[in-house]
């Protein structure tokens, strides 16, 4: 009797192993929860730690100050735009000492009007604007953007050849500012003009399709 007694406190009853697997379980939960706590909560604040911590910080704040600045460069450009004011480019009557004469007809013209450009982050900026100015006669001209449709690089004009050429990539532009060769994917952009009591004023910029059809407001 006293050995079948010791063998039946042996043998498991029923649901005695589960109550022990969910035991083992929970002891194993707890001892997961009790690293955690011990590594975030209540883990002694070391030296280590604190300069550690101290160095990510400063890390973060040096990568925000030099960041932001630059990703504001990198999208400005994108962003930028010039106000639509009507500027004056020069005078016809008088274009005054040292200033280019926009009477000279059927030539282009080198000159630069100020006007207001408005940045990405920036208030606007009054800024330079360069533009050749052709007279055709007869009150009618043309104002040029002296930006390549590429990349913006300043073209040149070539009175051999009677061509703009833009010197980063070889863009290459007929008088009329068609492309006729390189990689510029549309003819020179164009200023809107009018001529108000003989001064030459500039609008708007806007872009021509190869026909010379206007194609942007
Ligand atoms: S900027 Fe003119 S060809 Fe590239």
């Amino acid at each position: 009797m006293p050995r079948l007694r010791r063998r039946a406190r042996q043998l498991p009853l029923p649901g005695m192993e589960v109550a022990r697997g969910r035991r083992r379980r929970s002891a194993g939960r707890g001892g997961i929860v009790r690293r955690l706590h011990g590594s975030l909560g209540t883990a002694p604040i070391t030296r280590r730690r604190m300069l550690e911590g101290t160095l990510a910080w400063v890390t973060a704040a040096i990568a925000a100050a030099l960041g932001i600045p630059a990703l504001a460069a990198w999208i400005s450009p994108a962003l930028r735009k010039e106000t639509q004011d009507w500027v004056p480019v020069g005078s016809l009557a008088d274009p005054g000492p040292g200033q280019p004469d926009l009477n000279v007809v059927g030539e282009p013209v080198a000159t630069s009007f100020t006007r207001l450009v408005q940045d990405a982050y920036l208030a606007a900026q009054p800024q330079p604007v360069a533009v050749f100015v052709v007279n055709h006669g007869d009150g009618k001209f043309t104002v040029f953007d002296n930006r390549c449709t590429h990349l913006g690089c300043p073209v040149n004009w070539k009175e051999e050849s009677r061509q703009y050429f833009s010197p980063c990539h070889g863009g290459v532009f007929d008088e009329d500012g068609r492309v006729l060769g390189g990689p510029p994917p549309r003819p020179l952009d164009r200023y809107a003009y009018k001529v108000e009591q003989d001064v030459l004023y500039a609008g708007e910029l806007f872009q021509v399709n190869e026909n010379l059809q206007r194609i942007t407001q």
